[in-house]
């Protein structure tokens, strides 16, 4: 990527400039990445209306032509897969290996949203059911809803701008994106390679600038017809009571939990656990933050986590081999430090890590957590986890539901019976059996309960949420 660059606003296809810009830094190195235009409310109208007056364009698209843009994206994204994973790692801090690995997931979620788009109709409806319905027919068909914004987070600044633009094309529907202010670029190069496959200008619009000036234009917008947020659940709550009567879909934060049973082999456990506590520096809607395991193998587990957190790599996000790097910003930095301190003088003890190495937060593991420290019952977005014992699934299950927030949980048990139980008496989106709750494919329903949001993404359920269905009635006399 070359250094220093200067990114318009993108509205209508055409770069549009602004008054002014802000620098783009990286949040490992600091060092300057690009200009990034900072709209102002009128800019932010002008590409609202910009998608609405390419409503019908969009509209009266054929599936099968939705389908070949999209399909044409999914292609164009595999053929610069590297260059896409650098400009993920170089903007957000996110390691090498798991910005490729989320380009590898955005290729598929651009996939996935063309065939989605080739697949979506309605049914019929048995009127004669009802007296007064004999003589008539009739089928629903689901219609575009209109103009999507579309306000993006930084932690994965390609997949989850994917996971709104792609099921919005794919229903017929035209955008209006703000991506978060530290991740730009992921946003734009998506943007251009839609140009490429030939998406008409004005269908997908990308603002950048401050959520208070750019998201509050988009969700208080008459234009805009649904609204679709990946973020806090603070910012996501207060977005809700100003959207008025738009259909909104919120993913929102979470403390996802894992349980784990007195019967399982510790060692099969520890990868995956890893993977779930510090991927991405935990900044993860699903992290894995509270561990539960069972007292008869508690010490066994913690000695063995601690210890494999503790050889974790940590660096340069773009070296290959880095696997923990800079959480995205000084602020964050401070916040997850203090939660440590507290935490400690609460009456918590560090497992391992809790120091910073430069500016990198070590993988941390807490023990000694009660659910109401701040480590345990706000979402942490960093690497640390908490570990409790616990002496049933029984307590456990309690533990996990004791939560503002229900995204995923997980639980590696033997027992089919503890299975069904987590299954049947976890309070959340999605229950993870022997697998931590970090794992999301692309196609499945996704999305939480209480404060972690409403609706659901994932293609086929995301293209729900963002068509209307419209009843057609016959009288056959
Ligand atoms: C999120 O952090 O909300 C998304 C997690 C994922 O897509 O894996």
């Amino acid at each position: 990527m070359e250094g220093n660059m200067k990114k318009n606003i993108w509205i209508n296809g055409q770069d549009v400039e602004t008054e002014n810009y802000s620098d783009l830094l990286s949040p490992y190195s600091q060092e300057k990445i690009a200009d990034i235009a900072i709209a102002n409310k009128l800019q932010t109208q002008n590409a609202i209306q910009v998608a609405y007056d390419s409503k019908e364009v969009m509209a009266k698209m054929p599936a099968h032509q939705r389908a070949a843009i999209l399909e044409k994206v999914s292609q164009l994204l595999e053929e610069n897969l590297e260059e896409a994973a650098k400009v993920i790692s170089l903007e957000s801090a996110k390691p090498l290996i798991f910005a490729k690995a989320e380009v590898i997931r955005t290729i598929e979620t651009y996939k996935f949203a063309s065939e989605e788009a080739k697949r979506i109709h309605g049914e019929t409806i048995p009127f004669d059911a009802a007296v007064g319905g004999v003589g008539k027919i009739g089928y629903t068909i689901r219609n575009p809803i209109g103009v999507i914004g579309a306000i993006t987070p930084f932690n994965f600044p390609m997949n989850l701008v994917a996971h709104k633009v792609g099921p919005a094309i794919a229903a017929g529907n035209t955008v209006v994106l703000k991506p978060a202010s530290q991740t730009p670029l992921s946003a734009f190069f998506i943007a251009d390679l839609f140009k490429k496959a030939g998406l008409p200008d004005g269908v997908l619009n990308v603002v950048t600038g401050p959520g208070r000036v750019v998201g509050d234009a988009i969700v208080e917008s008459d234009l805009v017809s649904m609204v679709t947020f990946t973020g806090s659940s603070s910012v996501g709550i207060a977005l809700r009571a100003k959207a008025g009567l738009k259909k909104t879909t919120l993913e929102l934060g979470s403390n996802a939990a894992l349980i784990i049973d007195e019967d399982i082999d510790v060692t099969k456990a520890i990868d995956r656990c890893l993977m779930g506590a510090f991927s991405n520096q935990g900044q993860v809607c699903i992290s894995l933050q509270r561990i539960y395991v069972h007292e008869k193998i508690y010490d066994e587990f913690v000695s063995q986590f601690a210890k494999s957190a503790s050889e974790l790599k940590l660096g340069d996000p773009l070296d290959p081999e880095t696997y923990v790097s800079s959480l995205i910003s000084s602020n964050d930095l401070d916040r997850a430090l203090s939660w440590i301190e507290e935490a400690k003088a609460q009456g918590a003890t560090i497992a391992t890590g809790g120091k910073t190495v430069g500016n990198i937060l070590e993988p941390t593991v807490i023990l000694d957590v009660t659910n109401n420290m701040k480590v345990s019952c706000n979402e942490v977005f960093a690497p640390i986890v908490s570990i409790c014992k616990v002496s049933s699934v029984e307590e456990a299950i309690d533990a996990v539901n004791d939560s503002r927030y229900g995204l995923q949980a997980g639980i590696y048990t033997n027992s089919v019976v503890n299975a069904l139980k987590a299954a049947d008496d976890l309070h959340v989106g999605g229950v993870v059996i022997n697998d931590v709750p970090t794992f999301r494919v692309d196609q499945m329903p996704y999305g939480g309960v209480k404060e972690s949001g409403t609706g659901r993404e994932g293609l086929k359920y995301a293209i729900e949420e963002m068509t209307e269905m419209k009843l057609v009635i016959w009288h056959k006399g």
